[in-house]
């Protein structure tokens, strides 16, 4: 059967556990057109989030039996098509928690310790020596982490918290108002870790980053459509917020040009589950879901 690969996977993965398959493998940014020769003919998508596998992607693919992402959001492929043609929509939950979780530390490090200018000054050449007024960061013992999205990483990330000596509070979206208000108005660095939906695109603007603490921290390994752009920058600007780590942004690959110069700010290019580990459990778990559909076994995690 055909299996498409919308972008080529560490392996030992698709190589190993789809060798019974005819594999094509894409890469991102093909012209629609392309994508959607590719995917006529398929019996199953490994999917990635850069492509985005829309509605009229599935309602041609009349053979398709299973979309298995190599990710754990599914914010890139178009569920309720794939429902409506019970096309069963896989993920990847659990395999990139710690790696995802040591990385959402990386930015709270590096923002709070102002690590991106430092840095600049040491390579630069212009480092004139120790000063006690140099480079103040924020201490995290004792400070308040907040969590949006108290799933497998937001706990992971909270469990490191814990380690650092920070008060942890959090939240699911089941939450009340109330607790999300608490979040806002506590938290000293406030992490995302929710999935990208409907009810949670752009629920970080303008009213929610007037009401988070002066001099706080925003981290988003989550998804870039979580935080409307504009409304940080004027966050940073008006000095409510101290930094921002990021690791997504709402149009990947793009990054909104007004954040490239800022020091106040750290970016990275979406590699929350960048270590071998994690990306080859990625792409073993989508390879072994399609292994199983393409056989007529369930699948194992299944989304929709
Ligand atoms: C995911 O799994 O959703 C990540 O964003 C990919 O690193």
């Amino acid at each position: 059967m055909k299996v498409f690969v919308t972008q080529a996977q560490p392996e030992p993965s698709v190589s190993d556990l789809l060798r019974e398959h005819e594999v094509v493998t894409g890469q991102a940014g093909l012209p629609f057109s392309e994508l959607q020769n590719l995917v006529a003919d398929a019996d199953a998508i490994l999917a990635t989030p850069p492509v985005r596998i829309s509605r009229e992607l599935i309602e041609n693919a009349p053979k398709l039996k299973i979309v298995a992402n190599g990710a754990v959001g599914t914010d890139n492929i178009d569920l309720l098509a794939c429902k409506e043609r019970g096309i069963p929509v896989t993920n990847t939950p659990g395999v990139l928690t710690e790696a995802t979780a040591d990385l959402t530390w990386a930015l709270i490090l590096c923002v709070a310790r102002k690590i991106r200018a430092a840095e600049a000054v040491a390579r630069s050449g212009r480092w004139d020596g120790w000063k006690p007024t140099d480079f103040l960061g924020m201490s995290l013992s004792g400070k308040t982490l907040g969590i949006y999205g108290l799933g497998r990483i937001g706990s992971a990330v909270a469990r490191r918290g814990e380690a650092f000596g920070m008060r942890i509070i959090g939240m699911t979206e089941a939450d009340s108002r109330t607790v999300f208000e608490r979040l806002l108005s506590e938290s000293d660095v406030l992490s995302l870790h929710c999935p990208l939906t409907e009810k949670t695109r752009n629920r970080f603007s303008t009213a929610e980053f007037q009401r988070m603490k002066t001099g706080s921290i925003l981290i988003n390994t989550a998804r870039g459509g979580v935080v409307d752009t504009g409304a940080l920058i004027e966050a940073l600007d008006s000095g409510r917020l101290s930094g921002a780590g990021l690791d997504v942004y709402p149009e990947e690959p793009r990054i909104d040009p007004r954040l490239l110069p800022r020091e106040d700010v750290v970016l990275l290019p979406h590699i929350g589950s960048g270590t071998v580990e994690a990306r080859l459990a990625m792409a073993r778990t989508a390879s072994s879901e399609i292994r199983r559909a393409l056989a007529g076994e369930p699948v194992v995690n299944r989304v929709v």
